[in-house]
C-alpha cells in the first residue's frame, strides 16, 4: 500500500527539503519506489535532485489547476534510481491564490496524487514554510506527517500552531492523518546545548521523536549544489547513515542495538500530541507545546539524567 507523507514545519531552514530528498533516496536504496513532490514555490527540492524546474513548462502547478494536464505529462525521473519527481517552481505561489476560489480547494493535491498511488510505495511531499493552503493541501493528501525540527533553542516555538493545523485537517478533511514522528535535524552532539534541546524535544514528543538524529554537517549544504542527495554525494558520511537509519524507522524496521530502547516512529498509534505529552511527561516538564514556552533546564549538567524514561507501552 502506498504511503503518502508530508514533511511539514512552517519554519524555514529546518531541514524539510533536505529530509524529503535524503529520506526519499534512502527509502529507494532499500527497494521502495519513491515519488518526491516539490510543493514549495522556491523549488529547492527540484534543484536538489538536479532538475532545473524554472525552465519547465509543465509542473505540479499545471497538474493542480488544469484538468487537461495528466500526471504522466509532469512526472520526471531523477538521477536517483527508483526516485521520480513532480517538479515545482515559483508558479506555485500563484496556485495558492487561484485555489482560494476553487471548489474543494483543499483537495486539489489529493486528486492529483490519486493515480500515482499505483506506481509508488512512498510519496513524500516537501511543504512550503507556511501553514497556508498549499500545506493544507499536502496534509489533506497525506496519510502521515513527519516534522523536521532543528536542534536549536527555539525549536519548539510554533509547534503548537503546527500541531493545531494538523489536528484541524484531521478533524475536517482527512481523518486518517497521523503524525508519524518528529525528526531532530542539524544536531551537534559536541555542544551541551544541542543535547539539552534533544532532551527537551524528547520530553515534549516522547516516543514520537525518531531515534535517528540528523547531525549538522557541511555535507548537507554541498550536496544540493551538486544536485545529488547526500546518500550518493557523501555516501559514507554520518549524515547519510542518519537518513538510512531514519528510513528504516519509517519502514518499521527495528535495528538490533535499538530494539530494547525503541521501536519505529510508525509504531506509535494515532497521535494525540497533547495527550502524548501528558502521558510521557514527568512532573519536571519544562516544555509546554500548547503555550509555546521553553524553559531552559535548571543548572547546566544533567540534561540526560533528566530525560524521561521511555514509555515502552506504546511500542508494538
Ligand atoms: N543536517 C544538516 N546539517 C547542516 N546543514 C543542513 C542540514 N540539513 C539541512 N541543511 C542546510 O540548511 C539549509 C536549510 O535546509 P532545508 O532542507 O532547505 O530546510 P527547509 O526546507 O526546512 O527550508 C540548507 O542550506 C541545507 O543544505
Ligand atoms: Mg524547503
Amino acid at each position: 500500500m502506498t504511503r503518502i507523507i508530508s514533511l511539514a514545519n512552517q519554519k524555514g531552514g529546518v531541514g524539510k527539503t533536505t529530509t524529503t530528498i535524503s529520506l526519499g533516496a534512502a527509502l529507494a536504496e532499500i527497494g521502495q519506489r519513491v515519488l518526491l513532490v516539490d510543493f514549495d514555490p522556491q523549488g529547492a527540492l527540484s534543484v536538489g535532485v538536479g532538475v532545473n524546474s524554472i525552465e519547465l513548462d509543465q509542473t505540479i502547478y499545471n497538474l493542480i489547476l488544469d484538468r487537461s494536464t495528466r500526471f504522466e505529462d509532469v512526472v520526471i525521473k531523477t538521477n536517483i534510481m527508483g526516485v521520480d519527481l513532480l517538479p515545482g517552481n515559483i508558479d506555485l505561489s500563484a496556485a495558492e491564490v487561484v485555489l482560494v476560489s476553487e471548489v474543494a480547494r483543499e483537495q486539489a493535491l489529493k486528486r492529483v496524487l490519486q493515480p500515482a498511488r499505483e506506481d509508488y510505495d512512498y510519496i513524500l511531499i516537501d511543504c512550503p514554510p507556511s501553514l497556508g493552503l498549499l500545506t493544507v493541501n499536502a496534509l489533506t493528501a497525506s496519510d502521515a506527517v513527519i516534522i523536521p525540527l532543528e536542534c536549536e533553542f527555539f525549536a519548539l516555538r510554533g509547534m503548537a500552531l503546527l500541531v493545531d493545523t494538523i489536528e484541524k485537517v484531521r478533524d475536517r478533511l482527512n481523518p486518517e492523518l497521523e503524525i508519524q514522528g518528529v525528526v531532530a535535524t542539524m544536531y551537534d552532539g559536541r555542544t551541551l546545548h544541542a543535547r539539552e534541546v534533544i532532551a527537551r524535544v524528547k520530553d515534549a514528543f516522547g516516543t514520537r521523536l525518531f531515534n535517528a538524529t540528523i547531525p549538522r554537517t557541511i555535507r548537507f549544504a554541498e550536496a544540493p549544489v551538486a544536485g545529488e542527495p547526500i546518500l550518493s554525494y557523501a555516501g559514507d558520511s554520518r549524515g547519510a547513515a542518519a537518513y538510512r537509519a531514519l528510513a528504516r524507522e519509517v519502514l518499521g524496521i527495528v535495528d538490533d542495538q535499538e530494539s530494547e530502547l525503541a521501536g519505529s516512529g510508525r509504531a506509535v498509534p494515532d497521535n494525540e500530541l497533547a495527550e502524548g505529552r501528558t502521558a510521557d511527561q514527568s512532573t519536571e516538564q519544562s516544555i509546554d507545546i500548547s503555550t509555546n514556552t521553553f524553559s531552559p533546564p535548571n543548572g547546566s549538567a544533567g540534561a540526560s539524567e533528566n530525560a524521561p524514561t521511555i514509555d515502552t507501552e506504546i511500542y508494538r
